[in-house]
């Protein structure tokens, strides 16, 4: 394999303090980029190395915002002096690298210190890097080996361990520098110190009790060209939720440790956060991707517009830390490419029970918030702001200072005059202030193995769900609107808006505004139509029935819902069971379309799985629930025991008219609907709402609804989804009614509505 050019740049007469002992080290530090031309050290390696050199030279004086112009082009001159690049693939490469980084100090007379390798590669050539490196380039007796990892370390937590398995054969635990950079964040970094300083004030307000959510959001405005490879494979959950924002809630959710620089204690704390996380599915998240992302993928990897990648490049998530302090507080981490703004911030927001009666708007009534502006949005610089009706906190030090709104800005529903406002005196980038801490030595920016492999432990299930999830599109940039949005569910959440998302399949080359994005909406077979990714037609198929029980109880007191079997439902009765709380239950009677002739309480049985998904979770009253009586006598759907019969005389006495509100439908590969097959005699049930029939497969022997009782109804849905129905939706689309070939055709409602619910892999194939 070819390896990235590297750089090796030697920094002379450094010092070093290194951790644990107060003497100073004076010595020469070999400084190796391994991938010194890639896009991170483009981006951030190259400055942060310069400032770190600009700072040993000039003692702490950064430049070039604090030196002079000229002594700053000295400096960068001298600096690119001691620069090399080389070649590295073979362990010859290596062997030579060492001889250079030995032979170096040697020629200027000096000791050497130590060696920090930073790893700009790709994470899969990790473990061979390290091993190369273990190999011929280890430092002589006394002298340190740190070697920089940045993120991914894995792809989950298999992969994780793989990982961490491989690299302990070449490096000890305290040679690995695993960073996060958000850790070198300033405002990051300030986050446990601030609840220790403000501890008085926090203390009482820091819990269930007082706070009333947290958010912890990275939005950027960017895409992903130039990164495709890698962000393909990732997406933004893996890219920066697992890491970056998994750190940050720590820090708001960890016991604020005594000693700030034990790590030990501080891994510890963070190890009982990740005990106390519940578990995460795909009820606790949302995802979409940018349109423009599949064409921007295909285009940088060469792919074909067949090949349709489901990665996310949004995601909202809800977790909850299950102690004593934070239950049932709803914290949520959200983080999306191509959204309106670039910002990054943690929001703990608390309860404001105040009312004024005399001035609602005034602050006392206003959000008490604490806000960690991690990078900047609207203010110009990244800050800590407390609302001025929480507390006026303790300014951390020296390197801090207090600063008033000086812009006419509001910030999450305050104006900037309504928070004490705090700010770093220099403000210094993450990776700067990360390669200044490893060069000293220090490892307030690493991620241990353990929290490292937690959070793996934590996010994988959730990954794993989200595998087979397509990601609601959307446009991105403002455009955007209010798409995204979502809501939170008791501990699920959804997207609040309804609308459908057309995925690229459907509209290539559509231009992309939010118009384009709403429910498509058409006719099939002369009836309506609503069609969609199959998660957002449930969706709107479940928004339809509630608001047909809603109207249906509004007008006589009672909903009369009758539900088929079979597959397809199972997803509806799912979401609503857990999304549809204010559904109307105590006022719905729920009936079977048809049933096979198999113990209610067989897993085989409609009854059952609709039990399973749907009743069991809700709260509806036993008298409202009407299996179909298949199983009388001890025998089942034997014709004399005139279970057809006790049906429809149920449903007569019960519903209006015999005209349900609603009835749910589902369609066969050949046509068939309810359990009417071809061979079903339809004729002969013209005056019957409920028969016996026999389905060409097994188990054989079913009760049904007939063509009359489903043409009484209200409503009629008919729901379609899976590829594996496109064929018969086109042969559908194509043919006159003819019931006794397709029975379905049969479903005409004389005074109600039809509508097809037919999801985009049916639809489209
Ligand atoms: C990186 C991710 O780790 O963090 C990027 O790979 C993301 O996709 C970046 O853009 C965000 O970091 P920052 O410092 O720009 O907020």
């Amino acid at each position: 394999m070819m390896w990235r050019p590297l750089l090796t740049f030697l920094l002379l007469d450094s010092v070093c303090t290194q951790k644990g002992s107060s003497k100073e080290l004076k010595g020469h530090v070999s400084v190796v980029i391994v991938g010194g031309t890639g896009d991170l050290a483009k981006k951030y390696l190259w400055q942060s190395f310069f400032q770190l050199y600009a700072d040993q030279i000039l003692k702490s004086l950064a430049c070039p915002s604090e030196g002079s112009e000229e002594r700053c082009a000295l400096l960068k001159e001298q600096f690119f002096k001691l620069a090399q690049y080389q070649q590295l693939n073979t362990t010859e490469d290596y062997e030579n690298l060492a001889r250079d980084i030995r032979q170096r100090p040697e020629d200027e007379g000096l000791a050497e210190a130590g060696r920090l390798f930073y790893l700009a590669v790709p994470a899969s050539t990790y473990a061979d890097v390290a091993e190369k490196i273990s190999r011929s380039c280890r430092p002589g007796q006394g002298q340190w080996l740190r070697v920089v990892l940045e993120k991914p370390f894995g792809h989950d937590l298999d992969s994780a361990e793989q990982l961490a398995t491989l690299l302990k054969k070449s490096l000890h635990e305290d040679e690995m520098f695993r960073i996060d950079h958000y850790l070198g964040k300033q405002v990051v970094s300030q986050i446990l110190p601030f609840r220790k300083d403000n501890k008085n004030f926090l203390d009482p307000i820091w819990n269930k009790h007082h706070i009333e959510r947290m958010e912890i959001v990275l939005k950027e405005t960017l895409d992903v060209k130039g990164r495709a490879q890698f962000y393909d494979q990732y997406g933004v959950i893996r890219d920066v939720l697992q890491n970056h924002l998994t750190e940050v809630l720590l820090l708001l959710t960890m016991g604020v440790p005594a000693d700030m620089s034990n790590s030990d204690e501080i891994v510890n704390k963070k190890l009982q956060v990740f005990s106390s996380l519940k578990d995460i599915d795909r009820t606790s998240a949302v995802i979409g991707q940018y349109q423009a992302y599949n064409s921007e993928v295909q285009e940088e990897l060469n792919r074909t517009k067949e090949d349709i990648s489901n990665t996310p490049t949004f995601a909202g998530v809800v977790v909850h830390v299950r102690n004593t302090q934070f239950d049932g507080v709803p914290i949520f981490l959200t983080s999306g490419k191509m959204l309106d703004e670039q910002v990054a911030y943690a929001r703990i927001l608390f309860k404001n029970e105040v009312f004024s009666v005399r001035n609602s708007s005034s602050l006392r009534c206003s959000p008490k918030q604490i806000v960690f502006l991690l990078r900047h949005g609207n203010l110009l610089h990244s800050a800590i702001l407390v609302s001025k009706n929480l507390f006026k906190p303790t300014v951390p030090d020296d390197s801090w200072k207090e600063v008033t709104g000086e812009r006419d800005t509001a910030l999450f529903g305050l104006p900037l005059s309504g928070y004490h406002i705090y700010m770093p005196t220099f403000q210094r980038e993450a990776h700067e202030v990360v390669v200044s801490q490893i060069f000293h030595g220090r490892k307030d920016s690493i991620i241990r193995v353990e929290t490292m492999l937690a959070s793996w432990a934590f996010w994988t299930p959730l990954l794993d769900s989200l595998a087979q999830q397509v990601p609601r599109t959307y446009p991105g940039g403002t455009d955007t609107e209010n798409l995204l949005d979502f809501q939170l569910h008791g501990r699920k959440i959804t997207f609040t808006n309804e609308a459908v998302i057309l995925s690229p399949r459907a509209f290539v080359g559509g231009s992309a505004t939010a118009e384009n994005f709403q429910v498509m909406r058409g006719k099939y077979r002369n009836a309506d139509m609503v069609s969609a990714w199959p998660e957002e037609l449930i969706d709107r198929l479940a928004a339809d029935l509630q608001a047909a029980a809603e109207e249906a109880v509004e007008g006589g007191g009672l909903f009369h819902l009758a539900l088929s079997g079979g597959s397809s439902p199972l997803a509806l009765f799912q979401r609503l069971a857990v999304h549809h709380y204010s559904f109307p239950w105590q006022h719905t009677h729920i009936w079977m379309v048809d049933e096979r002739c198999v113990p209610l309480s067989e897993p085989g049985s409609n009854f059952h799985a609709l039990h399973e998904d749907l009743l069991q979770h809700v709260r509806l009253p036993y008298f409202n629930i009407h299996p179909m009586p298949v199983h009388l006598n001890r025998r089942l759907c034997v014709e004399e025991d005139g279970g057809p019969l006790l049906y429809e005389n149920d449903i007569s006495r019960l519903v209006n008219g015999s005209s349900f509100h609603f009835v749910l439908l589902g369609v066969g590969y050949d046509g068939h609907t309810a359990s009417l097959f071809q061979s079903t005699q339809l004729d002969s049930h013209a005056h019957r709402l409920v028969v016996l029939t026999e389905s060409p497969v097994k188990p054989h022997q079913r009760m049904s609804l007939t063509l009359a009782a489903i043409n009484q109804a209200q409503r009629v849905g008919v729901l379609v989804t899976g590829k594996s129905k496109h064929e018969m939706i086109i042969q559908l689309s194509r043919i006159k009614d003819d019931p006794q070939k397709w029975p379905i055709t049969g479903v005409r409602p004389t005074g109600g509505k039809l509508v097809w619910y037919i999801d985009y892999d049916a639809l489209l194939g």
